[in-house]
């Protein structure tokens, strides 16, 4: 298989390029490919490689790690390539034609793809692990979500940002803004909007939660309200989630989903946070409860790190589903 890494540099690139080398897939080409970066070196499974122009010809996957508008840039190059398209962004998450995988979910939609097939938003990944285990016991019928969403999730420079707020501070005590990644300083903050404000209040970030868990999860009708808030936090996203499923459910059996679904880890005498889940696959759920308000609400907090499992592991699962087709 030959396989191109558009976007080779950035968080998710970086990410994709170490879970390759962690895992055994039969490649026999790899070429990465950037803008900025061109030119500069990258080591994969100790060969050194330069980061190029991207040119797809040959290729027979891309895996895209770039911002919508630059993945939206090249598909028409990457249609005539003829290679598969596993993208990162959101540029194609809600075209009819083009898979939203979770392969944990819905790894059977992938068969339907014509070229592209798309990965969804992190926090979207990250909360419906846990939710999904809920909805094979019982219909979920809506989710309220909010999200602790680390610097990194806004890619390279989010994680310099926090790095450099956090370096000033400790060399003058003083706390600000050191780029213009965040609209306000992230260090000692919480900055409770991500994604551009819309008329009813929502952003665009929160209202991916509720569109894409439809169409990954089939539930046309589900409702989802989502707060997203970006934390100091350097990498993984917590979610405190609540559910509403069609008939209640006892604790026990919600456990026992959790404790039993792939991909999931049930923390029940511990607490999931950052530091538990930075650097693994797997997403890490706890915190259990019945809702306090609704008899058929089920409480939880999950975390997960979302460049990998919330990005380059997940694209890279659906590309070991695909290669089993
Ligand atoms: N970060 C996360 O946690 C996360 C999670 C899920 C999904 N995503 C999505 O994944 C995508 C990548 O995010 P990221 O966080 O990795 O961003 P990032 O760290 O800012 O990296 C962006 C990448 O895009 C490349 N790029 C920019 N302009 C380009 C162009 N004209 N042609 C080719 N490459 C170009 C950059 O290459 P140069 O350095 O060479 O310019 C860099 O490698 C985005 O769509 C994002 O929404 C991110």
């Amino acid at each position: 298989m030959k396989i191109g890494i558009l976007g080779a540099s950035g968080a998710v690139g970086r990410q994709m390029i170490q879970c390759l080398e962690e895992r055994e897939l039969p490649i026999t080409e790899i070429r990465f490919f950037g803008f900025g970066s061109v030119g500069q070196e990258i080591t994969f499974k100790d060969r050194r490689y330069k980061i190029e122009k991207p040119f797809f010809t040959g290729l027979d996957v891309i895996l895209g790690a770039v911002s919508s508008d630059i993945a939206k840039g090249y598909i028409t190059d990457i249609k005539a390539s003829g290679a598969l398209f596993i993208d990162n962004s959101s540029a194609f998450r809600h075209d009819a034609e083009v898979p939203l995988v979770i392969p944990q979910i819905n790894k059977e939609d992938i068969v339907n793809h014509h070229g592209i097939i798309a990965n969804p938003n992190c926090s979207t990944i990250i909360t419906l692990m846990a939710v999904q285990a809920i909805n094979k016991l019982n219909p979920v019928t809506a989710i309220n979500a909010v999200t602790y969403q680390a610097v990194s999730g806004a890619g390279a420079k989010g994680l310099e940002e926090l790095n450099a707020e956090t370096v000033a501070f400790c060399q003058d005590g003083k706390v600000e803004r050191k780029s213009d990644v965040f609209n306000y300083p992230i260090l000692f903050n919480c900055i409770p909007q991500i994604g551009d404000l819309g008329s009813d209040g929502y952003t665009s970030e929160e209202l991916k939660m509720e569109k894409e868990a439809r169409k990954i999860m089939h539930i046309a009708d589900l409702k989802v309200n989502c707060t997203c808030v970006r934390v100091p936090v350097a990498r993984s996203h917590s979610i405190a989630v609540t559910v509403y499923t069609k008939d209640r459910l006892e604790l026990t059996q919600v456990e026992a989903a959790f404790s039993n679904s792939e991909g999931l880890i049930y923390l029940k005498n511990d607490l999931p946070m950052p530091l538990v889940a930075s650097n693994r696959d797997e997403v890490f759920v706890g915190r259990l409860r019945k809702d306090r308000i609704f008899a058929n609400g089920i409480t939880f907090f999950v975390c997960g790190d979302q460049i990998r499992k919330g990005a380059a592991t997940n694209a890279i699962e659906i590309l070991e589903h695909f290669l089993k087709l």
